[in-house]
C-alpha cells in the first residue's frame, strides 16, 4: 500500500457545514507520561504535528487538559495559522496529576475553559468545542445552558459531547445542535454501539476515542492478524479501515507521538475491506468484546 493521503478515508460535514477528512489525528499522545507535562521529545512531537496536514489530515482533536495545556500550546506552535485545519478541543476536566482527571462543569469554569483555549490556540472562535465530561455534581441543564450561551456569543462554532449515552445527547439537543459525540469505541470495544447507531441515523459525527484500543490493536489481535497477514498490512491499519467502513459519520482520531506511526495510520485509510472481511471482523471483534465483559 503506497497511498499516503488521508483523503482516501472520505469526508464528513461536522454540523452540516464544516467539512473534514474523516481520518483525523488525536493530539493526546504528544504530552508527557500520564498525559502530564511536556513530551519526552519535544522536537519529535512538533515534527509529528507538522506532518499531519502534509498527509492530508485536516481534523485534529485535542483538549485543554492534555498536559494540561501542552497539547494546545504545541499545536499552535507547530501549525498556526491553521488555514483549513480544524482544531477541535475540549474542556470541563481538571487535572491534579498524571492520569488524574476530575470533571468540573460549573458554568463559570466552562466559560474559562473556552476563553483560555481560544487564547492558547490563537483563534477567535473554536470550530468544535466538546464538553469532555458532563459533571455529575452540576445539573446537566446548567452546563448545556452555559455552552449554548457561548455558542450564541460566537466563541464556539459547533458543540460536541464526550462519553454520553443517547438520553444525554437528546437532552443537550434542546440547548444546541449536537454536532459530534466522542465515545470510546473500537473493533473490540463495542459499549457505545447504540450511540454510534443514533449518531449515524441523525448525521452526528461520531469520534471514536482509542480507535486502536490505546495501541493494543496496533500491536496485533486475534481478530485482525488473519486479514492483516493476507492483505500484507498491519493490524492497526485493518482496525482503522474497519472503523471507517462501519459508519459514514465515523471520524477516527488515532493518537501518536511518532511520525512513522502517523504515516502507517494514514495508509490504513486507503485500505478498502471487502464485505466478507468486514463481516468477519465485526463478528470476531464483538465476540472479543463480549468475552472481555464476561471475565
Ligand atoms: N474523549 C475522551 O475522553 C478521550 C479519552 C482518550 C483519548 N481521547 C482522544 O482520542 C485520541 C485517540 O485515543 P488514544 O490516543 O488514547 O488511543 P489510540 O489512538 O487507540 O492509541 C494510541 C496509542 O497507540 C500507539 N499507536 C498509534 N499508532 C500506532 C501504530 N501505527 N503502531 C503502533 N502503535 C501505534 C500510540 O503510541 P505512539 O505514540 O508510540 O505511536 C499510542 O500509545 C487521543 O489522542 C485523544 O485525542 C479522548
Amino acid at each position: 500500500m503506497t497511498t499516503l493521503d488521508a483523503a482516501a478515508s472520505g469526508r464528513f460535514s461536522i454540523g452540516g457545514d464544516l467539512e473534514v477528512v474523516r481520518l483525523g489525528f488525536g493530539a493526546m499522545r504528544i504530552t508527557g507520561a500520564g498525559i502530564w507535562g511536556e513530551p519526552a521529545d519535544r522536537d519529535r512531537a512538533l515534527a509529528t504535528l507538522r506532518r499531519v496536514p502534509e498527509l492530508g489530515i485536516d481534523f485534529i482533536d485535542t483538549a485543554d487538559s492534555y498536559g494540561p495545556f501542552v497539547s494546545e500550546d504545541l499545536i499552535r506552535e507547530a501549525l498556526a495559522p491553521y488555514n483549513k485545519l480544524v482544531i477541535a478541543t475540549k474542556g470541563g476536566l481538571t487535572r491534579h496529576g498524571p492520569n488524574i482527571w476530575k470533571p468540573v462543569g460549573r458554568p463559570e469554569y466552562l466559560r474559562q475553559c473556552v476563553l483560555m483555549s481560544l487564547r492558547r490556540l490563537g483563534v477567535d472562535r473554536i470550530d468544535l468545542w466538546q464538553l469532555h465530561r458532563v459533571d455529575p455534581a452540576v445539573p446537566a441543564d446548567e452546563q448545556f445552558d452555559a455552552i449554548a450561551a457561548m455558542r450564541k456569543e460566537g466563541l464556539i462554532r459547533h458543540v460536541g459531547l464526550s462519553e454520553v449515552p443517547v438520553s444525554v445527547i437528546e437532552q443537550a439537543g434542546r440547548y444546541f445542535p449536537v454536532a459530534t459525540v466522542q465515545n470510546r469505541f473500537n473493533l473490540v470495544d463495542r459499549g457505545s454501539e447504540d450511540v454510534l447507531d443514533h449518531c449515524t441515523a441523525n448525521g452526528i459525527g461520531f469520534i471514536p476515542w482509542a480507535p486502536l484500543a490505546a495501541g493494543k490493536l496496533a500491536e496485533g489481535h486475534n481478530a485482525l492478524t488473519d486479514i492483516a497477514g493476507k492483505r500484507g498490512v498491519s493490524p492497526g491499519q485493518v482496525a482503522l479501515a474497519w472503523l471507517l467502513r462501519r459508519s459514514p459519520v465515523m471520524l477516527p482520531i488515532p493518537g501518536t507521538g511518532s511520525p512513522e506511526h502517523l504515516e502507517e495510520n494514514v495508509a490504513g485509510a486507503a485500505l478498502a475491506l471487502e464485505e466478507a472481511e468486514a463481516t468477519a471482523l465485526d463478528e470476531q471483534g464483538r465476540q472479543a468484546w463480549q468475552d472481555a465483559q464476561a471475565r
